[in-house]
C-alpha cells in the first residue's frame, strides 16, 4: 500500500521535507517497506513547487487536499495559529492523519485538537515543534515512558542561545549580536518572539505536558526574555563559576508544577553550560534513568525537516499496517501549576545607582526589610561616568520578596530606574 502525503507551507520547512522525499523516497521502501507519495503540494505560490519541480501536483488551496479522498496524512507547516489551527481541524475532521510542526498551535490548542485525533481516531504527530531536529517528544512518549519525569530544562531557542554566547565570549552588546543574528539568519526581522522568550514558552509547554502527564498552555507559562541582560552581567556570571542562558524550566514539585523561561545562571559544570552559538539541549531528569540530555540543531530547513519526516514516516508505518493511533494525549492528571510569586532560588540582581556615598547602604537596608538575606554585594565598572552598577547576589529568596525589594530600591534617592530597569536573573543550582 503507497501512503499518501498532502504538504501545506513550501517555505522552509516544506521545501526541506520535499528534498527529503525526493532524496530518500527509494531507501524509506527499501530499508523499511514504507512506501510513500507526495501526492499534493499547496502554497501561497507556487515558487518552490515550480523550483522543486512538483508543480503538476501543486494548488493554492489547502481544501483541495483535505477533500482529496485518497490522501492519508496532512502535513501542516504554514505556521501561526489561524489559518493553521482551521487547516489541522478541518483535516483531523475528515479523517486524516496531521503532521505538524507547530509550536505555537499546539501550545495553546493541543487539547482541542488531540480530542478531535482522538475523537477520529486519527494520529497528530508534532515532533519538530520542540527543538527542530532533536527528537524529544518520541523519546518522552516512548523509551522514557517508565520514568516518572521531575525536571525538564532545555535551551530551546537557537537565537537567545547564539546572542547570548557572542556577548559572553566577544563582549558583544545586544544590539550588535542581535544584528549579527539577524544577518546571518538565526534571527527574525522582527525577532520578539525569540528574545522576550515567547518561542521557549510554546516550547517549555509541550514538553511540560508531555512531561508530567498534565495541560500545560502558552498563557500559563511565566516568561521573561533576554533585552536586559549586557555583557557585564555575563562577566560577572563567569567570575562566580556560571554562565547565563535563557532556560525553559519545568519541574514537578510537592506544590504542583513549576513551568518557567527566563535568563538563568547556570554553573559552568551543568551539562547545559556547554551548549554553545545556535545549538539546542533539552535536559531530562526522570526517577528511574537519572539525567539525560538531548542535544543538536534546534533550527532549519534541514533538522526541522528530519522531525517531520521521522513524524511521516512512523504514521505511513501504522498506516500501512492498519493500527490505530497508539498513543493519544497523554495529560491525564490535572495538576496545579505553582505560581511564579512562590519560587525559592538565588537572585542575581543588578542596579543602576548614582556613584555616590549612602546609595549602597540604602539599597541593603531595604534587602533586610523584606527578610533577603545577600550573599554578597559588588559595585561594578562605570555606567557613563556618574553612575555605576550595584550588584547583589542573594541567599535563597522567594520570588515575592525579590519583587517587593526591587520596587522598593527602584523609588530611592540615587537609584536610576526608569531607562535602568535592574536586570534579575535566577540562580540555579
Ligand atoms: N524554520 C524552522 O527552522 C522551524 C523549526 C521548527 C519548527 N518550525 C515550524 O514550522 C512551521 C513552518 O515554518 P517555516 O519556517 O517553514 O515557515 P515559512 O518559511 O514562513 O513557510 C510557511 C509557508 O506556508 C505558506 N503559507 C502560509 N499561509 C498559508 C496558507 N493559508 N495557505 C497555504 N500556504 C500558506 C507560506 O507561503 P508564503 O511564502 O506565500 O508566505 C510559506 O510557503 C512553523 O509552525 C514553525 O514554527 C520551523
Amino acid at each position: 500500500m503507497t501512503v499518501k502525503l498532502g504538504l501545506v507551507g513550501t517555505g522552509t520547512v516544506g521545501s526541506g521535507c520535499i528534498d527529503i522525499i525526493q532524496k530518500h523516497h527509494d531507501d524509506f521502501k527499501r530499508h523499511y517497506g514504507i512506501e510513500i507519495e507526495l501526492a499534493q503540494v499547496c502554497s501561497r505560490n507556487p515558487e518552490q513547487a515550480i523550483a522543486h519541480g512538483v508543480e503538476d501536483i501543486f494548488t493554492q488551496d489547502y481544501h483541495d487536499i483535505i477533500q482529496n479522498p485518497d490522501i492519508d496524512i496532512v502535513i501542516e507547516l504554514i505556521g501561526g495559529t489561524t489559518a493553521a489551527k482551521t487547516l489541522v481541524m478541518e483535516a483531523l475532521a475528515a479523517g486524516k492523519h496531521v503532521v505538524t510542526a507547530n509550536k505555537a498551535l499546539m501550545a495553546t490548542c493541543g487539547q482541542e485538537i488531540m480530542d478531535l485525533a482522538d475523537e477520529q481516531e486519527c494520529e497528530i504527530a508534532f515532533e519538530a515543534s520542540v527543538g527542530g531536529g532533536i527528537p524529544i517528544i518520541d523519546p518522552m512518549k516512548h523509551s522514557l515512558i517508565s520514568n516518572q519525569v521531575n525536571t525538564v530544562l532545555g535551551i530551546v531557542n537557537g537565537t537567545t542561545n547564539y546572542m547570548l554566547t557572542r556577548m559572553a565570549e566577544d563582549n558583544m552588546s545586544y544590539d550588535d549580536a542581535l544584528k549579527e543574528a539577524q544577518a546571518q539568519g538565526f534571527a527574525e526581522a522582527d525577532p520578539t518572539a525569540d528574545v522576550d522568550g515567547f518561542d521557549a514558552a510554546a516550547k517549555i509547554a509541550i514538553l511540560a505536558s508531555i512531561a508530567f502527564n498534565s495541560r500545560v498552555t502558552l498563557d500559563q507559562v511565566s516568561t521573561e526574555g533576554i533585552r536586559g541582560i549586557m555583557p557585564t552581567d555575563l562577566l560577572a556570571a563567569k567570575e562566580m563559576g556560571y554562565c547565563v542562558k535563557l532556560l525553559a524550566i519545568a519541574n514537578r514539585t510537592a506544590k504542583g508544577i513549576d513551568v518557567r523561561v527566563h535568563p538563568t545562571m547556570l554553573p559552568l559544570t551543568h551539562p547545559l553550560a556547554t551548549v554553545n552559538g545556535v545549538f539546542n539541549a533539552i535536559y531530562v531528569v526522570g526517577d528511574a534513568v537519572g539525567e539525560t540530555m538531548f542535544f543538536g540543531e534546534g533550527a532549519g530547513a534541514g533538522p526541522a525537516a528530519s522531525a517531520v519526516m521521522g513524524d511521516v514516516l512512523e504514521v505511513a508505518r501504522h498506516v500501512q499496517a492498519g493500527v490505530k493511533p497508539l498513543v493519544g494525549c497523554t495529560c491525564t492528571d490535572h495538576l496545579p501549576l505553582v505560581p511564579m510569586e512562590s519560587l525559592s532560588t538565588r537572585y542575581y540582581i543588578r542596579f543602576v545607582v548614582e556613584d555616590r556615598s549612602g546609595v549602597l547602604a540604602a539599597t541593603a537596608d531595604v534587602f533586610a526589610q523584606h527578610g533577603v538575606s545577600v550573599y554578597s554585594v559588588i559595585q561594578r565598572g562605570t555606567q557613563s561616568g556618574e553612575s555605576v552598577d550595584l550588584v547583589y547576589v542573594t541567599h535563597m529568596a522567594q520570588e515575592k520578596n525579590i519583587r517587593a525589594v526591587i520596587a522598593d530600591v527602584c523609588k530611592l534617592d540615587g537609584v536610576l530606574a526608569g531607562n535602568h530597569e535592574p536586570t534579575v536573573i535566577r540562580v540555579e543550582r
